[in-house]
């Protein structure tokens, strides 16, 4: 996370001071730096610059419009899950035939969204939706291009919750009936059968499993072929993982090593969908200490972010750096805390039994590697406005989402 380093002692997102930024926007407060996002964008765009390419950004990870929007200038595209997700995408100015639709449950209303907007391509992921969006498509008098999002059976070595490529997972058409699904999909005249997706997981460290998953679809792609089902485009997912602690995942160019000569071979246009390689650590979350406390056997170090800003800790044990602002800090004492938020459960915490600076109230420390599935999951919960997001650019910055108010939590509510 070169992008975040001291300088004059201050932790700073590219030029501009966090303590300074904190006493302008409060805390807790979400801070992505602009040349992180763009660089790791850019790297995937060098990666596959050997074979037609789009990179569609998984907006999921982070679908604020400020960094949705810095994407799109820089020439991504979108992956989508949701209705909402298509309105923003288009909303931050995704060209819509860089749009791809992803997901095991799409609705008909979203559906006739997508197949107004002339999107890229629907990734179907059952053969029941395959007949929805046919019936769909033809009442609008159109065909929707489609992929089959395949599911190839192999172990993506990751986190149970974020694994979706194994055959257990609820994700995909299982490789044993892609044919069938496939010659089903070119019966229909609603649809146009224009590619197969992947999407073996997240957070991969290993190239391996791609390597697997990838032959497994060339193979299903060369038998499509003889039975005249000319697949065009590979979609192959996202998932490759970021540094959170001590994790070695491959580069963008390991990554696009492994899949290219399959790829290539195929004469495909190749889609890739990442979401957390992008954003992931072009973030962090700014909190303050408000308290600390000695509980019998435990230190305590309370602060004002909580597991309805950053839910990763509490739901997948995920591990993310805390470090403290004030570098001196580092030169002072050591302690083995929980950090702690004020949700009341148990289950709120960002970090647990962590060997950290000491930290005195007042402290600002920043929760690292949180630019993906951070804000993005964040709730309400305990009716707290969720946190300010801020766009770091240079030495300036935007407010690219002002802090909920009191206000912005009831609208829509109704006494009786
Ligand atoms: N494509 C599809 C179809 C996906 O389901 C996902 C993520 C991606 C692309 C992007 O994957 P990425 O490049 O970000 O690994 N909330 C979890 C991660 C859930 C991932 C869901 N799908 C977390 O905080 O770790």
């Amino acid at each position: 996370m070169e992008h975040f380093a001291y300088r004059n002692f201050e932790l700073c997102c590219e030029r501009v001071s966090l303590p300074a930024l904190a006493a302008d926007v409060g805390t807790p407060a979400y801070v992505y730096s602009k040349a992180a996002l763009l660089e790791s964008l850019l790297a995937y765009e060098r990666a596959f610059a050997g074979v037609p390419h789009v990179v569609c950004y998984a907006v999921k990870a982070n679908s604020n419009l400020g960094v949705l929007g810095t994407l799109a200038k820089a020439g991504a595209g979108a992956d989508i899950a949701s209705g909402g997700e298509l309105y923003r995408a288009l909303r931050a100015g995704i060209p819509p035939k860089k749009i791809l639709f992803a997901g095991p449950g799409k609705t008909r209303e979203e559906m006739r969204d997508a197949l107004k907007a002339d999107i890229l391509m629907f990734n179907v992921e059952s053969a029941g939706e395959l007949r929805v969006l046919d019936a769909v498509a033809r009442e609008m008098g159109v065909r929707a291009p489609v992929a089959l999002r395949v599911n190839p059976d192999v172990d993506p070595q990751t986190h149970p919750y974020i694994a979706t490529g194994l055959k257990s997972a609820k994700f995909g058409v299982p490789l044993a009936e892609a044919v069938a699904t496939y010659e089903e999909a070119a019966r229909l005249s609603g649809l146009e059968v224009v590619g197969v997706q992947m999407h073996i997981g997240s957070q991969l460290t290993r190239t391996a499993p791609w390597a697997d998953a990838v032959a497994r679809l060339a193979a299903l792609v060369r038998t499509l072929r003889e039975r005249t089902i000319d697949i065009r485009v590979v979609d192959v997912g996202g998932g490759l993982g970021i540094r959170y602690r001590e994790e070695t995942p491959p580069t963008h160019a390991e990554y696009a090593t492994v899949l290219l000569p399959v790829l290539r071979e195929l004469g495909v246009t190749v889609l890739v969908e990442p979401g957390r390689s992008i954003a992931g650590n072009a973030g962090v979350l700014l909190t303050r200490v408000l308290y600390r406390k000695d509980a019998g056997a435990k230190r305590f170090v309370i602060v004002d972010a909580a597991m309805n800003d950053l839910i990763r800790p509490a739901l997948y044990d995920a591990w993310h750096e805390i470090r403290p602002v004030d570098e001196a800090r580092l030169g002072g004492p050591v302690e083995t805390v929980d950090v702690v938020g004020p949700v009341c459960e148990s289950g709120d915490f960002l970090a647990k039994d962590r060997r950290l600076a000491a930290a005195e109230e007042g402290d600002l420390l920043a929760v690292m590697s949180a630019g993906a599935y951070g804000f993005a999951m964040s709730s309400n919960y305990n009716t707290r406005p969720r946190a300010v997001e801020v766009l770091v650019d240079g030495s300036g910055y935007t407010i690219v989402r002002r802090r909920e108010t009191y206000e912005d939590l009831v609208a829509g509510e109704t006494i009786l």
